[in-house]
């Protein structure tokens, strides 16, 4: 096993769409030990073969949980459900983060790293992870689906802290004077339009990044 180089964003590799797996062979199998090293190494949760330079459709996920590192070989999202909103990253923009909808619930059929083919359902934290690990087949970086503009996670929490207070502020104000709620739009407000649709969101603890 080694830990191969993960490819960020600016590389025009990441933002081509990768060809299925047509052998099983050793090279798969040691690309796909690759690829767990890699991932574990980096603290991510998920890693697609595009982010190591390989054109091919293929991703690894290992959530944290109990179960070992699963490998998607060929992927298709076949069922889609639900609605999920939280704080996604990726190894391939190191250090950002966004807010990104996905599906609460994802049903996959795919091929394991010896070709046998396997349909299983995913709910929150994997089904996210294989929205976005997909998105990465198909070119897709999630830049592109955020629905704030990509900050640091301290920028993030800072943001966060500043919408809370100013929540508070607001409903006190409210108490006393109804028509006086004074919303200052300085153009830092990243996460506006998510606050402003649910009053509130919840935000998963883990960092998302891959
Ligand atoms: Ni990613």
């Amino acid at each position: 096993m080694a830990i191969r180089e993960i490819i960020l964003e600016g590389d025009p590799t990441l933002l081509k769409k990768s060809r299925p797996v047509k052998r099983f062979n050793d090279r798969l199998a040691t690309l796909v030990d690759d690829m767990i090293e890699t991932m574990c190494d980096s603290d991510g949760v998920g890693l697609a073969a595009p982010q190591v330079g390989v054109l091919r459709r293929l991703f690894v996920m290992d959530i944290g949980d109990e179960d070992d590192a699963i490998v998607f070989v060929n992927p298709e999202i076949i069922h889609k459900e639900g609605l999920q909103r939280g704080v996604e990253g990726c190894l391939s923009l190191p250090g950002l983060v966004g807010v990104v909808s996905r599906p609460l619930s994802v049903t996959v059929r795919a091929q394991d790293v010896e070709g046998d083919y396997f349909e299983k359902t995913f709910t929150g934290l994997s089904a996210r992870c294989i929205c976005h690990e997909t998105d990465h087949l198909d070119g897709i970086l999630y830049r592109r689906r955020s629905e704030t503009v990509l900050c640091t996670r301290e920028e993030f929490e800072e943001e966060e802290q500043r919408k809370r207070a100013e929540r508070e502020r607001a409903a006190q104000q409210d108490d006393s004077v109804k028509d006086d709620v004074t919303s200052p739009d300085d153009g830092t407000a990243i996460l506006e339009r998510e606050t402003d649709e649910k009053g509130h969101h919840g935000v998963p603890e883990n960092e998302v990044s891959t």
